[in-house]
C-alpha cells in the first residue's frame, strides 16, 4: 500500500472534530509489516507475562488463547495486517483520548472508500500503554501516550450484508 494513500486517508481523519479544537492528535505509522510483526511480538510477550502475573485479567481477556494461536503462526493480534496507524496526543491535553478515539473513528469509516479495510487494535493498544518494552519500540514524543491504532490493509473479504447486532436498549424520558 503506498504512502500516498495512507497519507491521503490520515488527511480525512484530521477533519474529525477534537476537544477545543486542539487539533493535537499525532499519527505514527508503522508502514514496514517486518515491523508491525516485531510489535505483535512484543505484545505477545506482554500477555505472556501478565498471564504469568495475574492470569484472572489475562484470561478475561482470552490472551491464552491469543497466545495458544500466535505459537501456532495464527496472528490474532494484528492479525498480520501489513500497517498499523496509532494516534497519540500529550496525555495532559484534556480530552486527548476522546479526540484521538473520535479521529480514528472517522478513518476506519472512510477507509472502505479507498478500497482498504481497518480492524481495532485493542490488544496492541493496552500493551502500549502498560508494558515498557513495547513503549521503548515505539519510541513516541515525552508524555505522548498511545491513544487507539488500528491495522490496515486491502481485506481479503467482501461483506455481502451488514453483521447482525444486538437491538439498541434506548431510555426515552
Ligand atoms: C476497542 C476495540 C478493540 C479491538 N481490538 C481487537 C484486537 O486487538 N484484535 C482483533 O483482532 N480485533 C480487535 N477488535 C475487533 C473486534 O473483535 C470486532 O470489531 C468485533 O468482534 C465485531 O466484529 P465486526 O467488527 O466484524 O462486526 C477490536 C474492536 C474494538 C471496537
Amino acid at each position: 500500500m503506498s504512502r500516498d494513500l495512507l497519507q491521503k486517508l490520515i488527511g480525512i481523519a484530521r477533519y474529525a472534530p477534537t476537544g477545543h479544537n486542539s487539533q493535537s492528535i499525532r499519527w505514527l505509522v508503522i508502514e514496514d509489516a517486518t515491523e508491525v510483526r516485531r510489535l505483535g511480538g512484543l505484545v505477545a510477550d506482554w500477555m505472556r507475562s501478565l498471564l504469568a502475573e495475574s492470569a484472572e485479567y489475562a484470561l478475561s481477556m482470552h490472551m491464552d488463547r491469543v497466545i495458544d494461536s500466535w505459537e501456532r503462526g495464527i496472528d490474532r493480534i494484528l492479525r498480520s495486517a501489513p500497517h498499523l496507524i496509532v494516534a497519540h496526543g500529550l496525555s495532559t491535553m484534556p480530552l486527548s483520548q476522546s479526540s484521538c478515539l473520535i479521529a480514528l473513528t472517522y478513518l476506519e469509516l472512510a477507509a472502505p472508500s479507498l478500497g482498504l479495510g481497518t480492524c481495532w487494535a485493542g490488544y496492541f493498544t493496552a500493551a502500549a500503554n502498560f508494558y515498557p518494552p513495547l513503549q521503548d519500540a515505539l519510541a513516541l514524543p515525552k508524555g505522548h501516550l498511545p491513544y487507539g491504532a488500528v491495522m490496515i490493509g486491502y481485506p481479503m473479504y467482501r461483506y455481502q450484508r451488514m453483521p447482525p447486532r444486538n437491538k439498541p436498549e434506548i431510555g426515552w424520558r
